[in-house]
């Protein structure tokens, strides 16, 4: 069942979404060459706690951390590590879900650290467009297939490929509601957009091939099965009679 969110009901995801991109830009302003995952995560747990947010991830049927922390070949859903350094010319993927009074949002972001390679911010770039592109079909009379369509044909325009294992999703009450949300398909076919639905549109896209694999060691870790960079960029959305009503936002985070 795909819930109906209240005018409300929008105003604490919203809340909540802002305080999950407020998390994503502080803890991307400590992301240099030397940091850990772990210890990035560490300070935006800390931060979204004094926020008076909750992690969601933290405990998510067995997720470790706060955070997704995905550097270049991982895609998403990678674990933060006393063990991962990040290094010059990395892309890094923050992730996060927080809970505020009762509402949650989803938001994600790829940064990167230091210079990286003219390829690389190709890929960024064309992710962050396909996001802006698929969150413009967030409206009333719209179905769920002409945003998977934007994106896909976008991301493939430029050469890229999406994900197929993974979709965006409803949220707002839960991390995870109906209706799943897929960076491809078909105009015109899947569940009808009515306004109140809240989404997130997140389309997860790599510089090869689509496929992916999931860590064994860990069940989490999705990885790029070519080892090429993928990126990964997530906004909380409402559906508007008109138009998108973004809840998150990456206004916080320098350089956006
Ligand atoms: N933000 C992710 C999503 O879009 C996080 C879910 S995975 C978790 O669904 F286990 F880490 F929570
Ligand atoms: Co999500």
């Amino acid at each position: 069942m795909i819930l109906l969110k209240t005018k409300e009901e929008i105003e604490l995801i919203r809340d909540a979404a802002r305080l999950v991109g407020k998390s994503l830009a502080e803890v991307g302003r400590h992301i240099r060459p030397g940091v850990t995952t772990a210890f990035l995560d560490k300070i935006g747990e800390q931060f979204i706690r004094d926020n008076g947010g909750i992690p969601l991830c933290k405990g998510y049927e067995g997720f470790p951390s706060a955070f997704c922390i995905s550097v270049n070949d991982v895609v998403v859903h990678g674990i933060p590590s006393e063990e991962i350094f990040i290094k010059e010319g990395d892309n890094i993927t923050l992730d996060c879900v927080v809970e505020l009074n009762g509402y949650c949002g989803d938001s994600a972001y790829t940064f990167t650290c230091g210079e990286v390679s003219p390829e690389m911010e190709r890929l960024l770039k064309t992710t962050k467009e396909a996001l802006y592109i698929g969150l413009d079909k967030c409206k009333a009379g719209n179905r769920i297939g002409d945003i998977g369509s934007a994106v896909q044909m976008h991301c493939e325009k430029n050469g890229y490929n999406v994900v197929r294992e993974l979709c965006g999703h409803g949220v707002g009450i839960k991390m995870h509601e109906s209706p799943n949300v897929p960076n491809y398909g078909v105009r015109g076919t899947g569940p009808l957009l009515k306004e109140g639905m809240v989404i997130a549109v997140e389309p997860m896209v790599c510089m090869g091939s689509k496929n992916v694999k999931f860590s064994k060691e860990d069940g989490w870790t999705c990885r790029t099965k070519d080892g090429k960079p993928a990126a990964h960029f997530e906004h909380t959305v409402a559906i508007g009679a008109d138009g998108p009503d973004i809840l998150s936002t990456f206004d916080f985070i320098e350089n956006n």
